[in-house]
């Protein structure tokens, strides 16, 4: 059942208080980074070292657009007032930074174009990157037509399409009826002008479901797998305790949804979902991604320090992975792909069960 925009709107200014202001963090679960090491690569780099720090080139590129490191902001907001000032600072940031970023669902622009303003950052950021975003659970109720307005509105590059079952499973007006999705998707990313990738919101992506998203056209995977920010911890907050107690750490975790999703899908991979160091997005690449991206640690960033705040705590995830990078000895992304990784613990018992190595 569509729901109105008043209710998105407030629904959405939830989330801002409560992500801002609760530990909607995973409890037990975590990213599985952790489980990663680098088996003597990084004392051989350090002791004859190979590579001059300084000349680390981490420059990539995604869906044609220039980025001077492998990362992004995930979409997070739009459609409340104080979305505008998050959105301009993040792109403020980027676009300083060469960086890419997303806004939130555009749902509440599609239901009331007034909203536009709070997520339209192009005026700050003529440069970089920058992903549309949609959930899955509106296709049923918007038109590609609508759809494409929202994002040319923007004037984004690619639209994200967010897969979010958890969480609709466990909010209260949640919209659950997922049966047609592999359809929907495959039909927007027919009629959609502009790239189309799907990303989930902290739950993660098997190679499953990544096969069957290959098979919808797709362009690119954004992993949000399960270690950072829980959206069932949030709607367990705005109402649904018991479903959200229960359910509030399932998920595939982040390192292992990389693996599962590089098994199935040629296409780029963003890694996400608990990104929280440089040290994270260089681990993510050795295990196949392309790029890596954050929510939650940039909005507290911009909620301290505005654009300033964000820029200085994306210097320091950059000069975190230039360091990782020199401690494995990769001048640049192409080499740091190349680089082997030992697994240890419960990512490693996953990876063997699930015949990722
Ligand atoms: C305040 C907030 C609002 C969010 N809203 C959206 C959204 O509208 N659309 C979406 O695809 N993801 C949304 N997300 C999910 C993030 O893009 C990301 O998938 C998730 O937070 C996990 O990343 P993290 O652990 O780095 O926070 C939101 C995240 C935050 C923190």
């Amino acid at each position: 059942m569509p729901t109105n925009f008043l209710q998105t709107k407030k629904r959405k200014g939830e989330h801002l208080k409560i992500v801002l202001n609760k530990k909607v963090a995973f409890k037990e679960k975590t990213t599985g980074l952790e489980d990663v090491s680098f088996k003597e690569i990084e004392l051989l780099y350090t002791a004859i070292p190979r590579v001059d720090k300084k000349k680390i080139d981490l420059r990539t590129a995604f869906f044609s657009k220039k980025f001077s490191a492998p990362l992004m902001v995930s979409g997070m907001t739009g459609g409340v007032a104080e979305a505008k000032k998050i959105n301009k600072d993040i792109a403020k940031a980027c676009e300083e930074l060469g960086l890419g970023m997303g806004v939130g669902s555009q749902r509440a622009m599609i239901e009331n174009p007034l909203l536009t303003e709070t997520y339209f950052v192009r005026d700050v950021a003529p440069k970089i990157f920058i992903a549309g975003n949609i959930g899955a659970a509106q296709l049923e109720e918007y038109s590609c037509k609508q759809i494409q307005k929202a994002i040319d509105d923007i004037g984004a590059d690619a639209l994200a399409i967010h897969l979010n079952a958890a969480q609709e499973a466990v909010q209260k007006e949640g919209d659950t009826n997922f049966s047609n999705t592999y359809s929907l998707v495959k039909k927007t990313v027919k009629e959609i002008k502009k790239p189309v990738y799907v990303k989930e919101v902290g739950n993660g992506i098997t190679f499953e479901v990544a096969k069957l998203l290959a098979k919808t056209g797709i362009k690119a995977i954004d992993v949000q797998g399960a270690g950072g920010t829980t959206w069932v911890g949030v709607e367990s907050f705005r109402g649904n305790k018991d479903l959200g107690e229960t359910f509030w750490d399932i998920g595939i975790p982040t390192t292992v949804s990389v693996m599962e999703t590089r098994k199935a899908f040629n296409g780029p991979i963003i890694a996400s979902g608990g990104i929280r160091t440089g040290l994270d997005v260089v681990k993510c690449i050795i295990l196949g991604a392309d790029l890596a991206s954050m929510a939650y640690p940039v909005l507290k960033a911009q909620n301290k320090g505005g654009a300033s705040g964000v820029k200085n705590f994306l210097e320091k995830i950059i000069e975190e992975a230039r360091t990782a990078m020199f401690l494995v000895g990769a001048k640049n992304i192409k080499e740091l792909k190349k680089k082997k990784f030992v697994l240890k613990g419960k990512t490693l018992e996953w990876a063997k069960q699930r015949k990722l190595v």
